[in-house]
């Protein structure tokens, strides 16, 4: 490795490592049942309903947000600002942006930064499952690091392989080589419902 690129890799590691906060990487103990992140928006069957009284505390409305600006191709990965608490966090997250992803017609919602290397997951890939193994939800592999997670639990897996399709280039690999020392940690993810009159909600 040239000098160069160690310093890099150096800098990069550092700003990781004090901008790295567990809290906001852990899975939020009862939240819904992954089935409702599986349910997709255009069925409204399972979906609370409209009367405010009657939404689960759990179940925010996404102010402003309409279902139509929700992704709905394969792989397609849309950034949205909830503005919620909860979500919100201080500087590094003052809107309460997360990426939403559609695959197979169902929706998807994840925190932003990858929990390994903390990059925006914007333009990550988003797999089918593995041809062999149980797992049965699509895969999230980010673009930079190329860390594979459950779509639907958001669980690290194996990492998706370049022929799969899966995300991450040379200096992320090394950047994953580094966190990968600390365990891998699961990227948050949110369930997302929609009510009759098109609105979003998110189970928080
Ligand atoms: C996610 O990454 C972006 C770009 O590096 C950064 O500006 C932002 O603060 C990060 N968000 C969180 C919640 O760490």
């Amino acid at each position: 490795m040239s000098p160069f690129l160690k310093l890099l890799v150096l800098a990069l590691t550092t700003t990781i490592c004090s901008s790295y906060s567990t809290s906001s990487i852990t899975m939020r103990k009862g939240r819904p049942s992954a089935k409702k992140a599986m349910s997709s928006l255009s069925k409204n069957a399972n979906s609370p309903t409209t009367s405010a009284t009657s939404i689960p505390s759990n179940w925010k409305l996404i102010p402003d947000i309409k279902t139509s600006q929700l992704p709905d191709k394969d792989g397609e990965i849309t950034l949205i600002d909830t503005n919620l608490d909860g979500i919100k966090d201080g500087a590094v997250n003052p809107t309460g942006a997360i990426c939403c992803a559609s695959f197979s017609g169902k929706l998807y919602a994840f925190k932003v930064n990858c929990s390994c290397c903390q990059v925006p997951m914007n333009k990550a890939k988003i797999l089918p499952p593995p041809e062999t193994g149980l797992l049965e939800a699509p895969r999230l592999s980010c673009d930079f690091c190329g860390s594979t997670f459950n779509l639907r639990t958001g669980e690290p897996v194996d990492d998706a392989t370049k022929s799969e399709g899966a995300g991450g280039n040379m200096l992320g690999g090394m950047v994953k080589g580094l966190m990968k020392s600390r365990g891998r940690k699961p990227v948050t993810v949110y369930a997302l419902s929609s009510d009759a009159k098109d609105r979003v909600l998110i189970s928080l």
